[in-house]
């Protein structure tokens, strides 16, 4: 008997939403902190024939968590005991900020789905990277083989006005990059004001060859660099962004952060309105995703990797995502519905399919 399923409906579709997350992560940290996960470590590890090698990097599986998550870099070993290939941290901005008021993240269940307007709540690069080189030492001498891979993800400090962004982003570059296995910018989160902006060529141009040379300059190697784009771009903005980030030899793209679209929902219409602004994920946003992750594979060379992320379920949707091209694949929202289990149980179907 699968008992979250039951606790999700019994318990935490009785809280508010973000206090269920902190609940929930606290419960799955608390574990890694007694030793609970460590133990279990070989249960929920990825097979060994689910590695593969994107941008230079090993990862134990090709499936891994979305940035959101662990905004904070506070559950980077528990995360990774339970069978996240990779867990992208973040996103974290140069200073410190409290995001959005509450309430800010509400659940579609219905659609399995939520909405959110966090805002990048997040203590600030300085305090982030300290979380995230300690981690990292203790991935790497905890693990006898492939290691999980820390993801970074940056963004823009709200009260930094858009014409400064680079300066901000530079900021997070500085403290991060160097602890990081590979670097996020991220131009798509629809609840920063004039964000997704920056995803046009002409922001996008000095802000990526900017925070590229300082990561690798800062850390004395190469850090594999992305952007994490919208699934609402235009086709023509799509065909810009692709360019551009293959004219600057970026090596990966991260499609697609949350949308602002709100179509085909099965959710009640006033409540949807009632809940507001915000990024939609989960369930709804998966025909997309993999559309904008199929006109991408078009677009940009087989080199430059492409990681999928919107709606992801299970492995099914995981290998449909790597047969369209792409090289890795995250999920969020799924998460909150599924447990703690579930990405073992991807890594295990994926496995058993191979
Ligand atoms: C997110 N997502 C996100 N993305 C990002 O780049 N930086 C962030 O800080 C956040 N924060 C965040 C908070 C919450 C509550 C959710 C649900 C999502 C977007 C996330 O990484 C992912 O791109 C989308 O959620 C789509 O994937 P799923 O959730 O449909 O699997």
């Amino acid at each position: 008997m699968r008992i979250y399923p039951l606790v999700f409906k019994h318990v935490f579709t009785k809280m508010d939403p973000e206090k269920a997350h902190y609940f929930a992560f606290d419960a799955i940290k608390l574990m890694q902190r007694v030793g609970l996960t460590k133990a279990s470590r070989k249960f929920f590890a990825p097979d060994p024939k689910l590695q593969r090698t994107v941008m230079g990097i090993d990862f134990p599986s090709p499936f891994g968590l979305a940035a959101g998550f662990d905004k904070g870099a506070t559950g980077i070993l528990a995360l990774s005991d339970i069978g996240f290939g990779h867990v992208e941290i973040g996103t974290v901005t140069g200073q410190a900020q409290p995001g959005n008021p509450l309430p800010r993240l509400f659940r579609l269940v219905d659609d399995r789905a939520v909405i959110n307007r966090m805002g990048f709540n997040n203590e600030g690069a300085e305090v982030v990277a300290a979380r995230v080189a300690t981690a990292r030492q203790r991935l790497k001498s905890d693990y006898a083989g492939t290691r999980p891979v820390i993801g970074v993800n940056i963004g823009k400090t709200k009260l930094v006005e858009l014409d400064d962004a680079v300066g901000d982003y530079l900021q997070s570059t500085r403290q991060l990059a160097n602890h990081a296995d590979y670097l996020v910018v991220n131009v798509s989160s629809p609840n920063t004001p004039g964000l997704r902006l920056l995803q046009s060529v002409e922001s996008l141009r000095p802000l990526l060859s900017e925070v590229g040379q300082l990561a690798d300059q800062v850390s004395g190697r190469h850090i594999p660099l992305l952007v994490k784009i919208a699934p609402d771009l235009s086709d023509e903005d799509l065909v810009d962004v692709a360019t551009l980030a293959t004219e600057l030899g970026l090596d990966g793209i991260i499609a697609t952060n949350t949308t602002i679209g709100r179509e085909d929902l099965s959710s009640d219409a006033a409540k949807v309105e009632e809940i507001g602004a915000g990024g939609l994920s989960g369930a709804p946003l998966k025909e997309r995703s993999l559309e904008v992750l199929r006109q991408l594979r078009e677009l940009v060379p087989s080199k430059m990797a492409i990681i999928s992320v919107g709606g992801v379920e299970n492995a099914a949707d995981v290998e449909t995502r790597l047969a369209a091209g792409a090289d890795l694949v995250q999920g969020y929202t799924a998460f909150l519905y599924e447990g703690p289990f579930w990405a073992r149980a991807i890594n295990k179907e994926l496995a058993s399919r191979r």
